[in-house]
């Protein structure tokens, strides 16, 4: 059942400051946090999966933080906002006079990792003779800057994150089975806000309580019916839309101007049901649609037999795919959609 109240723990959770947490009391938020932790402190390459807005960048610093290299530098490069032919000299710098504008050598943002985390995002916006060279770096080898003749080796971790389906990065030759192997030891998807709105008052009011303090007004909590709209809603920018709506809501003041914050997704009537709203009523009986229990079957067999494959193979996911007759991309896929753990 959706509830907009908060425990007091809560609420002192949510005025926190903003951009160290990832906030969310929903199971899939929890198994996040607890997944973080469990990986920040290792040497393993990872990939954060979801959509835009669901928090990537807010994940890749956390493990930053929580690994043993916070101490040393957290550099980010956004792959899409650096030309394609750029972006090699970007990341593995360049030597004088290696091209027309390289006036003095520069170190790369590889280097200016060294002993920290080098994170990656939008990878597959890169080329893929990029994320190879990238690949051999991750494999522990030297590298050379653009123009250069000396092998450099630099100690960094590669956290990289994407918010093209894992499924869709190889079919879409985005990425190649083999980086995506190399590259997402662990992966970590972060669930659309949509498939967990139980975590939307707690958001909701940390954005809330943050931009009181940023403007510095006088701090009141949101309306229930305000938060019990915004479960409603299905949130296509994620947690990045709902502070968008937070804010326009304090900016406008009324709820009456809820209505036209969200553009056309947002409820004309606080009980009447528009094609953006879920409709969360439920008849007294229902029946699933057959075509819907033959899904349920073959995901339950799916599992069953990923799941002894794994165990087999002591959780070696390329003999398992091999095993299993899928390719090692539609293998992870099914791992991370039915959420298979090791024991
Ligand atoms: N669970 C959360 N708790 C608190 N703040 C969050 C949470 N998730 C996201 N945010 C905040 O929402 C905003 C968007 O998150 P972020 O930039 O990490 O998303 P993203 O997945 O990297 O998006 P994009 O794909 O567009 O780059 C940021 O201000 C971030 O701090
Ligand atoms: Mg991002």
């Amino acid at each position: 059942m959706l509830t907009t109240k908060l425990s007091g723990a809560d609420i002192k959770r949510a005025h926190r400051p903003l951009h160290k947490e990832l906030l969310g009391s929903s199971d899939s938020m929890k198994a996040v946090r607890d997944l973080i932790d469990r990986v920040a402190p290792s040497t393993l390459t990872v990939l954060i999966t979801g959509e835009t807005g669901t928090g990537k960048d807010l994940v890749a610093r956390l493990l930053h933080d929580k690994s043993e290299r916070s101490r040393g530098p957290y550099v980010k490069v956004n792959c899409p906002a650096i030309q394609e032919t750029l972006l090699e000299s970007e990341l593995f710098g360049y030597e004088k006079g290696a091209f027309t504008s390289a006036m003095s050598t520069t170190p790369g943002r590889l280097e200016s990792a060294h002993e920290g985390t080098l994170f990656l995002d939008e990878i597959s916006e890169a080329s893929l003779v990029v994320q190879g060279k990238l690949m051999m770096t991750m494999e522990g080898e030297p590298f050379m800057r653009v123009g250069g003749v000396h092998p450099i080796h630099s100690d960094v971790r590669i956290v990289a994150a994407t918010n093209i389906p894992l499924e869709e990065l190889v079919a879409r030759k985005k990425m190649t089975e083999e980086t995506l192997f190399r590259l997402a030891e662990a992966i970590i998807h972060l669930p659309p806000l949509r498939e967990r709105c139980e975590d939307i008052p707690l958001l909701a009011e940390h954005f809330n309580h943050s931009f009181c303090v940023q403007q510095e007004r006088t701090y009141e909590p949101l309306p229930d019916s305000v938060v019990e709209q915004m479960q409603e809603l299905e949130w296509e920018g994620n947690v990045r839309e709902l502070a968008g709506c937070v804010r326009e809501y304090l900016v406008s003041g009324s709820s009456e101007t809820l209505k036209g914050v969200r553009r056309s997704e947002m409820l004309e009537e606080p009980f009447g049901t528009t094609p953006g709203r879920k409709d969360r009523s439920q008849p007294t009986r229902t029946f699933i649609p057959l075509k819907e229990a033959a899904r349920l079957a073959v995901e339950e067999t799916e599992r069953r037999l990923i799941q002894e494959a794994l165990e087999y193979t002591l959780w070696n996911r390329r003999k398992a795919a091999k095993l299993l007759g899928v390719s090692y991309s539609s293998l992870l896929r099914r791992i991370e959609a039915y959420q298979i753990g090791k024991v």
